[in-house]
């Protein structure tokens, strides 16, 4: 393997030794024999294939929602996925267990066997031990395209089974899986081995089946940011992904409630995403915009989540995504039961079907302001990260990253600096606080002030502090003030 990991496409041969040396040493065993796999997923992606729900949903204007969802039980895993194919999802999930996602196959194939249709000892389905046989059984008893969920900085072999298995999409890459997923694993680390899965999704496409990725970059897991830092991510992941030969990749957007906002990121992480995937010469890659919901702290209370699911599905509706990854009514809760789930899809459908008509009276002025904003902050990023890497992705980010240029907020991995802090401005717009060591232009700077200006007024000493970067973890929570016993809350 190269020290210093580059854009450049994996060589096949030299793929096919990684291949065979991951599968002797995490599974003890020889690797799939990819021709074999390629006859049962050529046929199953015809007939269930991501890419093409997606690709027809963007032409003509429609909205694919995806639950998220995974038991251990194999029979209560095809309970589930036709209970959420009944309730509208046009692609259903296969939510991976953490023991599998953690490499601990062994510890997820005891757990499979305390579990029951009834109760699953484990929080999704544990691929390996599944099996790639059992899994194409599942697939094979559901007529949609099934996606495999997972988050980790090595899924090679998860994304082996799931591929062999007939999933048609997968989740994620280098800059979500490393710098908001893990504390101590490196980009220089990490990024080989999203490459390794990139190249069998490239092989997989070559030969007649192609492979949806998910790209979600710097969307936050658990607090907000700036969309135009949260896009700059999502377009490094999709150029990673290309370079190694992906051709259908989902653009993420992590809404956040700030429905102009929101609208604006949607259609900006798409202009952006297909602006430098063209501009890196991979002009050929099909993107689909996905407006997934708030990723933070969610209501307990269900009508509360019913209201916050309705703010993401205006934002989502107004800017038409193709694509729309639905959290549930009971996300503040737990890991949802299937009607909870099938209830929060057929919410979303029923909302969506009623704005995305009025769509095109619904773009306001502010969502021009925001659009304009973001793709100024991300481009400046974007262009400052490939000049480090001298036009070259992966370099540019492993520099950028060690330099501050690229930083995230609340990041766990210890890699990241941490200097860049956003904060709500009065309307519950997102704003940078602080911006670290971003390359920011100047005109941005002085609007992300400006729009500031309304809530630093509001605080008491006219400045905006950390605790109100704090505070604003909990905003789309709502919580009432506590009115002691009898007390007048008119007073
Ligand atoms: N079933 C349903 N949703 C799940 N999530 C994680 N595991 C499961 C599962 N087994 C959801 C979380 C969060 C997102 C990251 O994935 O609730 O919304």
């Amino acid at each position: 393997m190269p020290d210093q990991p580059s854009n450049d496409m994996l060589d096949l041969e030299e793929f096919q030794a990684q291949r065979a040396s991951l599968f002797r040493r995490q599974l003890g065993r020889e690797p799939y024999d990819l021709a074999e796999a390629w006859e049962f997923a050529r046929p199953n992606a015809e007939r269930r294939g991501m890419a093409a729900t997606l690709a027809r949903a963007k032409s003509a204007g429609e909205t694919v929602v995806i639950p998220r969802a995974g038991v251990a039980h194999w029979d209560a895993q095809l309970e589930l996925m036709r209970t959420l194919s009944a309730a509208g999802a046009g692609v259903v999930p296969i939510t991976v267990d953490s023991l599998t996602r953690s490499l601990r196959f062994e510890d997820a194939a005891k757990a499979l066997a305390q579990s029951t249709p009834d109760r699953s000892v484990l929080n999704g389905y544990p691929l390996v031990a599944h099996g790639v046989e059992r899994t194409r059984e599942l697939i094979s008893a559901v007529d949609r395209p099934v996606i495999v969920r997972a988050n980790a900085i090595d899924l090679r072999i998860v994304a082996e089974t799931a591929f062999a298995s007939g999933a048609t999409g997968f989740v994620s890459g280098p800059m979500y899986a490393t710098l908001e997923y893990s504390k101590l694993g490196s980009l220089a680390e990490s990024i080989p081995n999203w490459q390794f899965i990139f190249r069998l999704m490239g092989e997989y496409a070559a030969h007649g089946v192609p492979i949806v990725e998910d790209a979600i970059g710097f969307a936050q897991s658990g607090t907000c940011s700036v969309p135009a830092l949260m896009h700059v991510g999502v377009v490094l992941d999709a150029l990673i992904m290309a370079g190694q030969g992906v051709k259908h990749i989902v653009p993420y957007q992590m809404l956040q409630g700030h429905v102009a906002q929101d609208v604006a990121g949607c259609i900006a992480v798409g202009t952006l995403t297909d602006e430098y995937l063209a501009k890196l010469g991979f002009g050929d890659v099909r993107t689909y915009v996905a407006s997934s919901d708030w990723n933070g702290a969610f209501p307990a209370r269900e009508p509360d989540a019913y209201g916050l699911l309705a703010a993401n599905v205006f934002a989502c509706a107004i800017a038409r995504t193709p694509v729309n990854y639905v959290k549930t009514i009971e996300e503040g809760i737990g890991v949802p039961t299937a009607a909870a789930n099938a209830a929060s899809i057929r919410f979303t459908r029923y909302l969506s079907h009623l704005i995305s008509r009025q769509a095109a009276s619904l773009i306001s002025p502010e969502v021009e302001f925001e659009l304009e904003l973001n793709l100024m902050e991300a481009r400046a990023i974007l262009d400052a990260v490939l000049d480090m890497g001298d036009g070259d992705p992966v370099r540019g980010s492993i520099s950028a990253l060690a330099a501050g240029v690229l930083d995230i907020p609340f990041s766990p991995n210890v890699h990241v600096r941490g200097n860049v802090l956003p904060v709500r401005d009065a309307d519950g717009a997102v704003r940078f606080l602080d911006r670290g060591a971003l390359p920011l232009p100047a005109a941005a700077l002085r609007l992300e002030a400006e729009r500031l200006a309304s809530r630093r007024a509001r605080s008491g000493s006219g400045e905006l502090s950390y605790q109100d970067v704090i505070d604003d973890l909990s905003f789309l929570e709502f919580e009432e003030p506590t009115l002691p016993e009898g007390g007048d809350p008119h007073s």
